[in-house]
């Protein structure tokens, strides 16, 4: 039985060995679900960075560029961080570059892995039913918020450890800690989240709609995967 592990923020990666693994990197307020939604709604390619000049040097070679950071849209970039922005059918074929709070960093600290893939809820099944198929080790990294461990993220693992329970061992007790905080509150995930530091960052900021729509499951039945440090439609 292959193993399953979560890294509950990026700070302990050093920990963990990625070599030889698929890594799901998972930011569900809002980067991954963003990235999910844009490549489900014909974005071709993301290229996601961890800086803000890396992002502007890319705009300035004249492809679109999203820019977030605390939540707020950057400046002077073409698009923010809100799922909604990424249905717009303009954006079909394009290539977007992004730089977020955490999610870019949790992407940037992954790549030494076998192969690393983008987690939503909005994708959920699509990501059980790929690592199921894949006879390998998994690590489950959570964006988390600046190197704190965050609930959304948290619980998202748990989801996937519910999904592939009996199927893969689970390796430590950061899976534990996700799968039991996802049993205690997957009847209604606002419970524990209405608490939570992300939460009230975005409902201040208006984004409470963004909140419901990254909540949901199994929109979407694509896998961003990132080749050559771009992210593309997972090839089967
Ligand atoms: C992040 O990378 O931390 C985020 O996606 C933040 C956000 O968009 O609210």
């Amino acid at each position: 039985m292959q193993n399953i592990e979560v890294c509950l923020t990026p700070e302990l990666l050093h920990l963990t060995s990625l070599e030889e693994k698929v890594v799901v990197v998972a930011d569900i307020l809002r980067a991954s679900s963003c990235m999910v939604t844009a490549i489900a709604h014909g974005v071709e390619k993301i290229i996601p960075v961890a800086k803000i000049e890396e992002c502007r040097a890319l705009q300035m070679q004249g492809f679109l560029a999203a820019a977030e950071r605390d939540g707020k849209k950057i400046q002077g970039f073409d698009l923010d961080n809100s799922p909604f922005s990424y249905m717009q059918p303009s954006l079909a074929g394009k290539t977007i570059a992004i730089t977020t709070t955490n999610g870019t960093q949790a992407i940037a600290m992954s790549k030494n892995a076998h192969q690393v893939i983008i987690g939503a809820f909005l994708n959920k099944t699509a990501i059980v039913k790929h690592i199921l198929s894949q006879n390998r080790d998994v690590v489950i990294v959570c964006a988390g918020w600046k190197g704190k461990v965050n609930l959304e993220d948290t619980l998202f693992a748990g989801a996937v450890l519910t999904a592939v329970m009996g199927h893969f061992h689970f390796e430590n007790d950061a899976a534990l800690l996700a799968y039991c905080t996802y049993q205690y509150s997957k009847h209604d995930l606002l419970v524990l989240l209405a608490n939570s530091s992300h939460f009230h960052r975005l409902n201040k900021l208006g984004h409470s709609e963004d909140i419901f729509f990254c909540l949901s499951e199994d929109k979407y039945d694509v896998i961003p995967a990132l080749y050559d440090n771009v992210l593309m439609k997972l090839q089967p």
